[in-house]
């Protein structure tokens, strides 16, 4: 009501932060305030009472004035799309409130629950560092401010010269004085402090929130209520309710009983209340730590460890320790500590009290307790070590940071004092069974043994039987949690060994090493615009993204943030369940009784036609009759408000008749379920390459999916104009004129009815190219039979079901070569899952069109084979393709170079394209500049030094490796369907001389809109700030191609370019007249002069268009060249990796914008190492999407920069084929994260050295933790074979 949008919703489930705010409490106990950062999508707002909500709102606003933290993150070109901006910016903001002073790591600290898919992180964390003790805050000596020097140019005069490598100027920052902030309400304060003792009670809906005031009334209540849930943080609870579908009509808040929050020092340990927050346990534990003598910190040590990598601050801020207790969640980060160490519990109810142990006996199930219905937990006290204890704890998860565990664990010896004999021994896990277990076998084996080699392999081959799993057990990763459970006892082996002062080896001790990141620094190196260039000319300048004041207040207005119009009404989605199915009937009954329900929506609603789809129409807007896949948009429900059309989507019952499903790309090709045409590019004789090589390969390679993750789900509003059948749409989507036309096809509509309006997105990165229309369709139909505003915005589950992602592929290949390396023929075979419809799916064309990477293959053929399954339909993604046909590239290119013993870098230089060269598709390569970013990635990375550094460290040390890669790109730039490479423009200048630009590309935080007033400044020859870009919209400039293929400001831009041109034309005659006249002053003379101050520009990319059939035209307008260098460290035993370095040398041409341009090749980067590394879909056999959520769904974090990153722009490079001599720099970069794929590679084969095992071997991508630890083949792994496949079913499938 208050039109608060500055807080964003990015998951609902506490996983992203972009719903950041800040809480403030005065704590009558201490006299103090405290402000936290919190989830604001799990707050419960009962839990608010006396509680100060800060937004992104209350510290600054463009109008008033920008927070210091909102203007740095913006200056420094930290905000894109800007959705997760307003988050970041308070978790910053809340930080700095309790230390105005941190150091770099309290702010990478402050980030761990922040997501961002678009910056990279990297500019995010350089604004920032202006507030540490690190920076001097622009009062430095030389360039103004340390952070130019921090980013200086290697020493160098011709660097020096010509190149610039400060983004921003810290300098022009506003000063942060800590004394000027947001006072906490004083009727806050009041109240707070004369609190007199009552309860508090709040009536709900279908809930009951209790708050009582003193322990006897809350254990009476809970007598009363048995049922009841004790909420503390709610982010159990909170995703429960949301996700589960759970309902609970007591709830019982102990934030009044002081019991229930104390802290208790006593004599053999730490009494800790089971409300005390995690954030609050970590300070008193860190407390103890430094004032105790050390052998009595131990455990405290390990609940540390544990706490570290424990959700974000946000959650930490508010999660309660008895409430991870008292979920007993099998992966559980706290509780095998707890067990290990010993702890007691306290129990109580309103007849008294007792304390347990907390054993295995006091888990009873998955998520039971011994606890009776009426018993709450009252605190857990935590023991001191003793002198001869050792205690450890390992936390095991796909992402390092915010993420939950795959296997956790705590172990802890007791030795005979004056021996190394184990005198106890308690060896606690999660994630391997329903609860929190102990390997008691085990440790009984080992009580009475000495500490050394014998014991060890006797641990292990116990442990390996005791911890067994079912293969088809929740989870997968068998094998992997199997050899953990191992890997992390022998971590645990070698650390007391090197605490008793025991003999370790020297080569053994880095895999003792407790991970700490390290502060990532970066440099950003690219030309300077020519001396002389007029200071109102902004291009080739890095100024900042336009519109990223407004992200950074949280005034920037997305698609959900339209106000609400009176009588509008809310969607929600009724989708499949099966994969493949005919539907028998669907029963309302239930739904229509549930509140605020208005109508349903099935195929027989539509007023025109029900056939949707992208370039070939085989989808439906509603299902007809039978589903293709889980997610499959059956229905819809109207309803008055979100919470009860979503009620009532979920009470629609449906009857299916199963069909067998096609889920996976191997049943496909089993089945031969296939889309047509299959397509063959072809080039040289195949036949005779093979015949002169020396030696002949084959490999193939599965490369997963990936989801788009934009921070903002698909959203559409669609407004009735009441006459003609017209229809006003606000959709969140890269195709604007595709999303009109699907509308007035569904709406039976001519499209001149239907204008879509696009002011900008919270990411797209091709997930909004089609996809959006599947919504905006329904929502469209339901506001045409209603007649009323309907809106819908996904939340995220639906949006990860729903939409599709990246193709997974499959990739399979013959390669022959010479002893030199030299590859001289090639034979690959592409398969790309691509759902229940065809939809975007040309990508296996792009896929063919990149299947040589930058390789000259004189004698080679590339097929692709699209299948046909029911899955979502997957669809564009940042690289369209390109990026999995070269990823089996460079499978090929290191399996050739391993099974020669070269290095890969040798082989790969060798076989690069040079000038003149032609591609397998007929195209010659002019304007090449593939070694000269080869030459200088190299030189700048320090590669030769770098390997010789690295051949050492692995020499030394057994259990880490490291690696390095260097890859290179050449990316296509043009849309490969040729009739989409157009664009227009519309250009306005008013009669005060201001001028309003619009063009057919989207913004969705690329800098798009930046970029073109940039180019309609230069050739208008006007300053920036009188130019405006409003948004895009379809009844402006008509029959738009999507904002894809990282062409848009090629080609808006030159249609722009044509239609500021011909204004220009036109007011010649009075500049001529009046030469020292002003702009203002010919515009108003033309308008006077009755000349037409508004044209329209259009483009279309010359000489352009390619044929399969015979192999010729030219496919694409230019390419796009990089190269990156990346090192990584691998922990063998855990298949964790740190990126540790990574420089990168891409050729954009002469940039536009070097700051836009620096900031797409970080966040591309970042992207495809999100790709190769880290995000993992899973899917059951039955096609149903098992990872729907950042909380299963992991994207790279701050966590995940190289922590050193080097970005350099190609330096003299113009480009003839792009406006202002630029090139396109969306997509080109993402494929360099391959590299840190293989560097991967690089250091499993030194692992897989150790045991024996050389040449070339299959690893597929990502590369998660899992695949690594298993490709590094050793001891541990030989004890957990895999099971035989075909004898059990899996829990998710390689799709
Ligand atoms: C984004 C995110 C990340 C997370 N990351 C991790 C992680 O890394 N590691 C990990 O282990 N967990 C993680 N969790 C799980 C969760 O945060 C923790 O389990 C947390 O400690 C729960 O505390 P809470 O106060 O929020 O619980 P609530 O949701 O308030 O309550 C949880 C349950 O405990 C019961 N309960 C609470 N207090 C008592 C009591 N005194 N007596 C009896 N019953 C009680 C409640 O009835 C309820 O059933 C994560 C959750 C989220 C949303
Ligand atoms: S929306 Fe709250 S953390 Fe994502
Ligand atoms: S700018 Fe961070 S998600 Fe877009």
């Amino acid at each position: 009501n208050m039109g608060l949008t500055g807080t964003k919703l990015g998951c609902a489930e506490g996983g992203c932060g972009a719903c950041t705010v800040m809480l403030s409490r005065y704590q009558t106990h201490t006299k103090q305030l405290l402000h936290y950062a919190s989830n604001a999508c799990l707050a419960p707002l009962c839990s608010l009472h006396l509680v100060a909500v800060t937004t992104v709102e209350g510290i600054g606003s463009v109008a008033r004035k920008l927070h210091p933290v909102q203007e740095r993150i913006a200056k420094a070109h930290g905000s894109q799309c800007g959705f997760c901006t307003p988050g970041i910016v308070m978790s910053m903001y809340a930080l700095l409130r309790n230390n105005p002073t941190p150091m770099m790591a309290d702010m990478e600290e402050a980030f761990q629950g922040n997501l961002c898919r678009c910056t990279g992180y990297r500019p995010i964390l350089e604004g920032y560092k202006t507030f540490t003790g690190g920076c001097c805050g622009g009062r430095g000596q030389k360039n103004g401010c340390c952070m130019s020097n921090v980013n200086g140019a290697q020493n160098g005069s011709e660097e020096q010269i010509n190149v610039t490598t400060s983004l921003f100027n810290p300098a022009e920052f506003a000063p942060f004085d800590p004394t000027q902030e947001v006072i906490f309400p004083p009727e806050l304060m009041t109240l707070s402090k004369d609190r007199k003792p009552h309860s508090l009670c709040f009536h709900g809906e279908r809930m009951t929130w209790l708050q009582p005031d003193s322990l006897d009334e809350f254990l009476n209540l809970k007598w009363k209520h048995p049922d009841a849930r004790v909420v503390v943080g709610n982010t159990e609870v909170g995703v429960e309710v949301k996700f589960k579908n759970m309902v609970y009509p007591v709830i019982l808040a102990p934030t009044f009983i002081p019991e229930l929050s104390a802290v208790t020092h006593a004599e053999d340990g730490i009494v800790f209340g089971a409300a005390c927050t995690l954030s609050h346990m970590a300070v008193v534990l860190r407390q103890a730590v430094e004032s105790l003598p050390p052998h009595k910190t131990e455990v405290f040590l390990a609940v540390l460890e544990q706490l570290r990598w424990f959700a974000g601050v946000q959650i930490r801020n508010v999660a309660a320790v008895g409430g991870n207790i008292m979920t007993a969640s099998p992966i559980s980060d706290l509780n095998p500590v707890f067990m290990a160490a010993g702890c007691k519990l306290t129990l109580v109810d309103k007849d008294g009290s007792r304390e347990i142990q907390m054993d295995d006996g006091f888990f009873t199930g998955y998520r039971r307790t011994a606890l009776q219905p009426q018993q709450i937990l009252l605190s857990i006290h935590i023991p001191y070590s003793k002198k001869v204890e050792f205690v450890s704890a390992y936390k095991q998860s796909p992402r390092r940071e915010d993420d939950i565990s795959i296997v956790t664990a705590a172990m802890s010896v007791t030795f005979t004092p004056g021996t190394d004999v184990v005198e106890n021994l308690r060896l606690s896990f999660g994630g391997m069974a329903p609860t929190t277990v102990l390997a008691k076998k085990t440790a009984n084996r080992l009580i009475g043994r000495p500490w050394g080699e014998e014991l060890l392999e006797e641990a292990c081959n116990s442990m390996a039987e005791e911890m067994s799993l079912d293969p088809s057990v929740p989870g997968g990763m068998v094998t992997y949690r199997r050899t953990l459970t191992l890997s992390l006892f022998y971590k645990f082996y070698l650390t007391v060994l090197q605490k008793l002062r025991l003999q370790v080896t020297s080569d053994c001790l880095s895999a003792t090493e407790v991970y700490h990141p390290e502060t990532p620094s970066s440099v950003q190196i690219y030309q300077a615009v020519a001396k002389g260039q007029n200071q109102d000319d902004v291009v080739g300048r890095p100024i900042m993204h336009l519109s990223a004041m407004k992200q950074a207040t949280g005034e920037a207005v997305y698609c959900d943030d339209v106000p609400l119009y009176e009588n509008e009404l809310y969607l929600s989605l009724i989708t499949s369940s099966k994969a493949h199915a005919r539907i028998l009937s669907i029963d309302t009954s239930g739904a229509e009784r549930c509140p605020g329900v208005v109508c349903f929506l099935f195929a027989d609603d539509i007023p025109g036609s029900n056939t949707a789809g992208s370039l070939k129409f085989d989808e439906t807007v509603l299902a007809d009759g039978e589903v293709t896949c889980v997610g499959h948009i059956i229905g819809a429900v109207v309803a008055k408000t979100q919470l009860q059309a979503q009620r009532a989507a979920k009470a629609v019952r449906i009857e299916y008749e199963e069909r067998q499903p096609v889920i996976t790309i191997q049943e496909a090709i089993a089945t031969q379920s296939f889309y047509q045409p299959i397509r063959t590019i072809q080039k040289g004789d195949l036949e005779l390459g093979f015949k002169h090589a020396d030696h002949i390969l084959e490999g193939e390679m599965h490369i997963g999916g990936q989801e788009h993750f934009y921070l903002e789900t698909n959203v559409t509003l669609a407004v009735p104009r009441g006459e003609d059948g017209e229809m006003e749409l606000f959709v969140s989507t890269q195709a604007p004129t595709h999303t009109q036309s699907l509308v007035a096809m569904a709406l039976g509509v001519p499209a001149n009815r239907v204008v879509v309006r696009v002011k900008r997105m919270g990411g797209g990165f091709g997930g909004k190219e089609s996809r959006t229309t599947l919504l905006s369709t329904v929502v469209a139909v339901a506001a045409n039979k209603l007649k009323r505003p309907v809106r819908c915005m996904l939340d995220r589950d639906e949006d990860m079901l729903i939409t599709g992602g990246r193709h997974p592929f499959y990739g399979k290949y013959k390669v022959g070569f010479l002893n030199s390396g030299r590859v001289v023929a090639l034979d690959v075979t592409y398969y790309g899952n691509a759902g229940n419809s065809m939809d975007l799916s040309q990508i296996v064309e792009r896929a063919l069109f990149h299947m040589e990477n930058s390789y000259r293959v004189p004698n080679i053929r590339g097929r692709g084979f699209l299948c046909r399954t029911n899955l979502p339909s997957n669809t564009a993604f940042r690289g369209f393709g390109g990026p999995q046909g070269m990823m089996v590239a460079e499978n090929w290119m290191t399996d050739v170079a391993q099974s020669l013993g070269k290095s890969p870098e040798e082989v790969r230089r060798l076989n690069l394209y040079m000038k003149g060269d032609s591609t397998p598709f007929n195209q010659v390569l002019d304007q090449i500049t593939l070694d000269r970013c080869w030459d200088e990635c190299m030189s700048r990375s320090g590669y030769q030094q770098r390997r010789i550094a690295i051949d050492l460290y692995n020499r030394q040390n057994r259990w880490t490796k490291r690696g390095i890669a260097v890859v290179p790109t050449k990316f296509g730039i043009s849309f490969t369907a040729l009739f989409l490479n157009q664009a227009g423009a519309l250009v306005h200048i008013y009669t005060d001389g201001s001028v309003l630009l619009t063009h057919g590309g989207t913004e969705m935080g690329q800098g798009l809109h930046t970029k073109m007033v940039q180019v309609a400044s230069r050739v208008l020859g006007i300053p920036s700030s009188k130019i405006h870009i409003s948004e895009t919209s379809t009844n402006t400039v008509p029959n738009t191609s999507a904002t894809a293929a990282s062409a848009s400001s090629d080609l808006n831009g030159a249609a722009l370019k044509n239609a500021c041109e011909i204004l220009l034309k036109r007011l010649e005659p009075f500049k001529a007249k009046n030469p020292n006249g002003t702009w203002e002053d010919w515009v108003k003379a033309a308008y006077f002069d009755r000349v037409s101050l508004s044209a329209n520009g259009f483009y279309k990319t010359p000489d352009i268009g390619y044929d399969f059939e015979t192999n010729s035209g030219r496919a694409f307008s230019y390419f796009s060249y990089g190269v990156a260098c990346s090192e990584v460290e691998i922990d063998c035993l855990t298949g964790s990796h740190k990126n540790l370095s990574t420089t990168i040398v891409m050729d954009v041409g002469n940039s536009l914008n070097p700051a836009i341009d620096i900031g797409q090749v970080e966040g591309a980067f970042m992207q495809g190492l999100g790709l190769f590394t880290l995000e993992e879909l899973h899917y059951s056999p039955q096609g149903v999407l098992l990872t729907r959520g950042p909380g299963s769904y992991k994207i790279p974090a701050f966590g995940d920069i190289p922590t050193q990153l080097t970005v350099s722009l190609l330096r003299d490079a113009p480009n003839d084929k792009a406006i202002f001599a630029s090139k396109a720099v969306g997509e080109p970069p993402l494929f360099l994260a391959s590299s840190v794929f293989y560097a991967i590679k690089d250091a499993i084969s030194a692992a897989r050295a150790e045991s024996g095992i050389t040449g070339p071997f299959r690893l597929d991508s990502p590369a998660s933790a899992e695949r690594i630890r298993n490709a590094c083949s050793d001891r541990f792994t030989k004890l957990c074979p895999l099971a035989e496949a075909g004898t059990f079913i899996p829990w998710s499938v390689q799709v």
